[in-house]
């Protein structure tokens, strides 16, 4: 087996990329190559049939209405084809049109979006969806500058929107593209720290003629064949130019960057009833990870502090109101992409004074029967599964 192929044997000198690469911060210069014409022609014929045949059927590349391609994409950022699905079904059903989306209130966006996480999409979507009616028409951008000025969207998912809803010829460089292009050009940085060059690769590897395929073809190549793990190489249709596979060194592709390690944040939770078995929830302030979604009032246990101290002291400081901390109902770990999380909840009895949402955007006292038409993140509504199955023990 031939599979000594040097990296630069299929490229050719590029100034263009040279200038890209040496503003890297890598402190690695790159190469300062592109692809051939000739190979570039075969990588595109070759993935175009390789997609023609093996490509994923999904229920937003039948359609090229911009408005459910732009939820499809957005859902798609951070999140698995999968998960997607359901609620991107879902999502059309209740907000067929981006007019709709625009004038629903943001309560029933969040909670649509319950469980998908990265409430910031779903934020930025709605006004985005506001700038649309407001300054197109109600008709998507057709343009890459019109595109990216809207909330929420950057230069992949405008191209992704572009070429799948239009056939624009707008490259895209999501999670999967950096990877295959890594491997592709055995890139001797971490992708995010050439982010030039591989925006380039991905330009000049477009295929002008079918951008809404090819732009498909490279994210199945990235999510079904050029996985992180265990990439199943022999299928591959780009295995003869891909410069990781013919120096024997794919699992080196792309490479790493070093991380800090995950905070890891210990709060105690209270869950706050009144005489009438009211429950205490409080809205989040808009900024932030999970903004404008309901939760459970609590916070951060300082370290000379038992759990209970933390309770009475993070309500009293966030509602002006005091409390009796009862028992402990339930313990929660819950990973973020950023940080970890145990929730350590306790029973809490309301003894004194009227919450005033200090800390918060809104206070409100719930019934357990209405508290599932507001929008908490995952961690919480396992306390809210917790609070039923105790409320049915005690009947
Ligand atoms: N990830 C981002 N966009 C996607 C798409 N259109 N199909 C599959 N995965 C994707």
């Amino acid at each position: 087996m031939v599979r000594s192929q040097p990296f630069s044997s299929q490229l050719d000198a590029s100034p263009q990329l040279g200038k890209s690469l040496a503003s890297s911060s890598a402190g690695t210069r790159l190469s300062s190559f592109v692809l051939s014409e000739q190979v570039v022609c075969e990588l595109r014929r070759s993935l175009l049939s390789w997609y023609a045949s093996q490509g994923r059927d999904l229920p937003w590349r039948q359609i090229r209405d911009p408005y459910a391609i732009w939820i499809s994409e957005v859902m798609l950022q951070q999140t698995q084809v999968k998960t997607v699905i359901p609620y991107y079904e879902r999502w059309l059903a209740r907000f067929p049109t981006v007019k709709e989306l625009a004038a629903a209130d943001q309560q029933t966006v969040l909670k649509l979006w319950e469980g998908l996480g990265y409430y910031a999409r779903a934020r930025n979507l709605h006004q985005a969806a506001q700038q649309v009616v407001a300054a197109h028409g109600g008709n998507f951008p057709r343009d890459l500058a019109g595109a990216i000025a809207l909330k929420g969207i950057g230069r992949t998912t405008a191209g992704g929107i572009l070429s799948a809803a239009f056939n624009q010829p707008v490259a895209i460089l999501d999670g999967n593209v950096k990877r295959v292009l890594a491997r592709l050009t055995a890139l001797p940085a971490p992708p995010n720290k050439a982010l030039n060059h591989l925006w380039a690769v991905s330009e000049q590897v477009l295929d002008l003629q079918q951008p809404r395929d090819f732009n498909q073809a490279i994210m199945d190549l990235g999510a079904t064949l050029c996985t992180r793990h265990n990439p199943a190489c022999l299928l591959c249709p780009w295995q003869p130019h891909c410069a990781a596979y013919n120096q024997n060194a794919v699992s080196d592709f792309p490479m790493t960057e070093s991380r800090p390690p995950v905070p890891h944040k210990r709060i105690g939770v209270a869950v706050i009833t009144d005489n009438q078995g009211n429950i205490l929830i409080d809205r989040r302030k808009q900024e932030g990870l999970l903004g404008g979604l309901w939760e459970f009032p609590g916070g951060k246990i300082e370290p000379d502090e038992t759990v209970e101290e933390c309770v009475k002291r993070e309500i009293k400081e966030e509602l002006d109101i005091e409390i009796e901390v009862g028992d402990r109902l339930v313990t929660i770990e819950h990973a973020y992409t950023h940080f970890k999380v145990t929730l350590n909840v306790f029973n809490c009895k309301h003894l004194s004074g009227d919450p005033q949402p200090l800390e918060s955007d809104e206070v409100k006292w719930v019934t357990l029967e209405e508290i599932d038409q507001y929008p908490f993140p995952k961690a919480n509504s396992q306390i809210i599964e917790a609070i039923k199955e105790q409320a049915k023990k005690l009947k």
